[in-house]
């Protein structure tokens, strides 16, 4: 499907973002290995989410049919259960997902592969999870999921006693799990998702686990495990955790900062002030802010709550009236890395030049991303360049074009927002993939008064 982009519209107004992914997939997995009944608010639609659920409900049978109805429908099915026990979370668009838990002993053997989709933080998590558990788990993924490394995550659990088999370094993945014991572990690639599949299987290892990082990455596995009132800590860089068993829980999955950027990038670069309600305000996932702030992007935060350690808020961007080119350093590519496609889209509006040093990573997300963002550009009628692990994008605005998504749903809502700020008309081709992890993007542009069409 393509979406015709006109140039014009101010993307202004107050608006909220689908559920934080990251935190999803966590708190999906943690309900289903509990012991007892969670009730999840705010979980988003997005067909990541939906492989999660999918392949949790042929592992949890106790929780099969809701997670079942959830993966089909997006949730739809789950809205009015009518229970009392869940009102106060429910309401007619946050639909409440309730997971019954028999604790990790009830984790099953699964009946079928497990099917990841697109979803790397799926996989990697689940390849923790199967660690932990006495039997044969196998997981698959689509063709692009299926080139991404997976020995990253293979390594320390095999550390920890499990059996795992990857296909030359990929999925297929095969697991076979149970036994484990605690390790102290480096992480030679900043990895949250590698980081919460060790910590996942240092739920049930004897001994402690310990996860150290030299550059830290997003925090929300700790967080919701000392939450739960796990023996979980951070000292010094370094993560432990020892084994733990909860008796279930309720919260609300606060909007998803990485879909959030898109729509503030849309603001500042169309001149419109712009509020996210309901959005998730943990710092490890907020560094993108920083960067749009060197960029001279104004926004303002405030935390109104807190879910299960994660801080919840609103977030405003001030109408402004240019970018400003920036470096962004090695060190702080973990913490900006699903942003990276976004904030070079805004980079080619800059007074100059921009470069991502050290942005090596990306070329192993869902596409070569190094690559596909510079294509982005230049399709869209802009000047940029991958020069070894850096990516250069020359500023000065785009002309406007025709950009491919190439199958990786940042590349195309960071082509569709770069377009919005374009001089003429463009066209961004594969606008479906956009569904992977926020559904609604192109109505929520148009709520916002974007000029955005959809075609074919
Ligand atoms: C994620 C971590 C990041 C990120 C991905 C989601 C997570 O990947 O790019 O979209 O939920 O843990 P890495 O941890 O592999 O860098």
């Amino acid at each position: 499907m393509d979406v015709r982009i006109d140039p014009g519209g101010r993307i202004a107004g107050v608006t909220r973002v689908p559920g934080n992914k990251s935190i999803a997939h966590r708190w999906l997995i943690l309900a289903a290995a509990g012991a007892g009944r969670s009730a999840l608010a705010g979980l988003p639609r997005s067909l990541d989410v939906r492989s999660t659920a999918s392949c949790l409900a042929a592992v949890a049978p106790a929780a099969r049919a809701s997670l079942e109805a959830w993966a089909r429908n997006g949730g739809r099915a789950a809205e009015g259960h009518g229970s009392t026990w869940n009102r106060s979370l429910e309401d007619a668009s946050n639909p409440v997902l309730e997971v019954e838990g028999e604790g990790w002993p009830g984790i099953r053997p699964p009946d079928r592969e497990l099917d990841c989709g697109n979803s790397g933080t799926t996989m990697r998590l689940l390849t923790g999870v199967g660690a932990g558990s006495p039997f044969v788990t196998l997981l698959v993924g689509d063709a692009s999921l299926s080139s991404r490394p997976m020995e990253r995550v293979a390594e320390p659990l095999r550390l920890m006693g499990a059996r795992i088999a990857t296909t030359s370094g990929h999925a297929p993945v095969r697991v076979e799990g149970g036994g484990l014991h605690g390790i102290r572990y480096s992480m030679p690639i900043p990895s949250a998702q590698v980081k919460g599949a060790i910590l996942l299987a240092g739920l049930v290892a004897s001994g402690e686990t310990i996860v150290a990082e030299t550059i830290s990455t997003r925090d929300h596995t700790e967080r919701a495990l000392s939450a739960l009132g796990a023996p979980a800590r951070v000292v010094d860089g370094s993560v432990r955790v020892s084994a733990f068993q909860h008796d279930g829980f309720r919260a609300t999955v606060p909007g998803d900062p990485s879909s959030a950027a898109f729509l503030v990038a849309a603001a500042a670069l169309t001149g419109g002030g712009l509020t996210v309600r309901g959005l998730g305000l943990n710092p490890s996932r907020l560094g993108f802010l920083g960067v749009m702030e060197r960029m001279g992007i104004e926004t303002r935060f405030t935390v109104t709550s807190e879910g299960l350690g994660e801080p919840v808020g609103d977030l405003q961007v001030a109408p402004g009236e240019r970018i400003l080119p920036v470096r962004v350093e090695e060190a702080e590519l973990p913490i900006v890395i699903d942003e990276v496609p976004v904030l070079a889209l805004l980079a080619a509006h800059a007074t100059g030049g921009t470069t991502f040093l050290g942005a090596e990573e990306l070329r192993v997300k869902e596409s070569d991303r190094l690559t596909r963002v510079a294509d982005a550009i230049t399709d869209l009628g802009g000047i940029a360049a991958v020069e070894g692990d850096r990516l250069v994008v020359a500023g000065g605005g785009l002309e406007g074009g025709i950009a491919r998504s190439g199958g990786d749903h940042r590349i195309a809502m960071a082509a569709v927002v770069g377009a919005l700020g374009a001089r003429r008309p463009s066209r961004v081709q594969g606008i479906e993939d956009a569904d992977v992890s926020f559904p609604g993007f192109v109505e929520t542009l148009r709520s916002l008064a974007g000029r955005l069409e959809v075609e074919g």
